[in-house]
């Protein structure tokens, strides 16, 4: 069994839900549920065929393989490759077949965020942006980029939840285009965020994203996402009222990206 023993019997002593931390020997750590699955066939050529589309109509570009197979550990092992490769995700300390120990690697970053005020808001935010931008830049995706996967530690960051297996053969720059509309999406009207601090902050975060991730390809992707975003924006806009946030928040992106990729093509 790889790891501490001692410390995996504490982790499993501790662990009721899916995530949790624990104090051993007087330091916290983090265990969490390995709760992976390999697909069924069925749902395997369901989420292939689905997947296939996008990547053809989004990138241009047929699925790829995958580089890590899904499976129950997919998790540990993708936090463990991501580390063996210099990224700032939290170290696999012990795990077995139901759960590893995770470093206690700091507060999620959308408390963090809320807490602040204006200015330290915008220069976190900015920061947060362009280290997306350089994991990108790297050759890496996420899949779960919002600022609550993000923990902070000082002026350390640090990134976890890496759960999502199918998007594994997703091409790179729409996995990585998903990545930044996942991070962006969260953040108008976040907490004390208002609508027209929202406006104001979205380009810039656009803008301190590319100057990491100077690729193309994923400014493509979402250039290719657009008209479908506008689509949606126009289905949602009566039922605009109804939503507290999401539609008011997702206009907001929408727009954003309007702004910064180019003018529509009926204006
Ligand atoms: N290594 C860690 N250090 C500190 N807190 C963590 C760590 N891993 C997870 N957490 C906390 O647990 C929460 C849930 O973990 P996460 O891996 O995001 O699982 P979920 O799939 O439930 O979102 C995180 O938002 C964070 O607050
Ligand atoms: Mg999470």
């Amino acid at each position: 069994m790889p790891g501490d023993t001692a410390l995996l019997a504490a982790a499993h002593q501790s662990l009721k839900g899916t995530v949790g931390s624990f104090v051993f020997q007087d330091r916290t750590y983090v265990a969490k549920r390995l709760t992976g699955r390999s697909p069924g066939r069925l749902r395997e050529a369901w989420q292939s065929l689905l997947l296939g589309i996008a990547a053809r109509y989004l990138a241009g570009v047929p699925l790829r393989p995958a580089a890590l197979p899904p499976g129950r550990d997919y998790e540990r092992r993708r936090l463990q490759f991501l580390l063996a490769a210099g990224q700032p995700v939290p170290p696999v300390l012990a795990w077995d077949a139901e759960l590893m120990v995770l470093v206690h690697a700091g507060q999620d970053g959308f408390k963090v965020m809320r807490r602040l005020p204006r200015a330290e808001r915008t220069r976190l935010l900015l920061r947060l942006a362009a280290e997306l931008g350089d994991f990108h830049a790297a050759g890496h995706w996420h899949g779960g980029a919002q600022i609550k996967n993000v923990l902070i530690h000082e002026d350390r960051t640090c990134r976890i939840d890496f759960e999502e297996a199918a998007l594994e053969r997703l091409p790179l720059p729409l996995a990585q285009a998903y990545d930044l509309i996942l991070f962006l999406n969260i953040i108008p009207l976040a907490g004390p965020l208002d609508e027209a601090e929202s406006r104001e902050l979205l380009p810039k975060l656009l803008q301190a994203y590319f100057a990491h991730q100077p690729d193309r390809a994923v400014r493509q992707c979402l250039e290719r996402i657009l008209p479908w975003a506008r689509r949606l924006r126009r289905l949602a806009r009566p039922f605009r009222r109804l939503s507290r946030k999401s539609i008011r928040r997702a206009e907001i992106l929408i727009d954003c990206l309007e702004h910064c990729l180019g003018p529509r093509p009926d204006a």
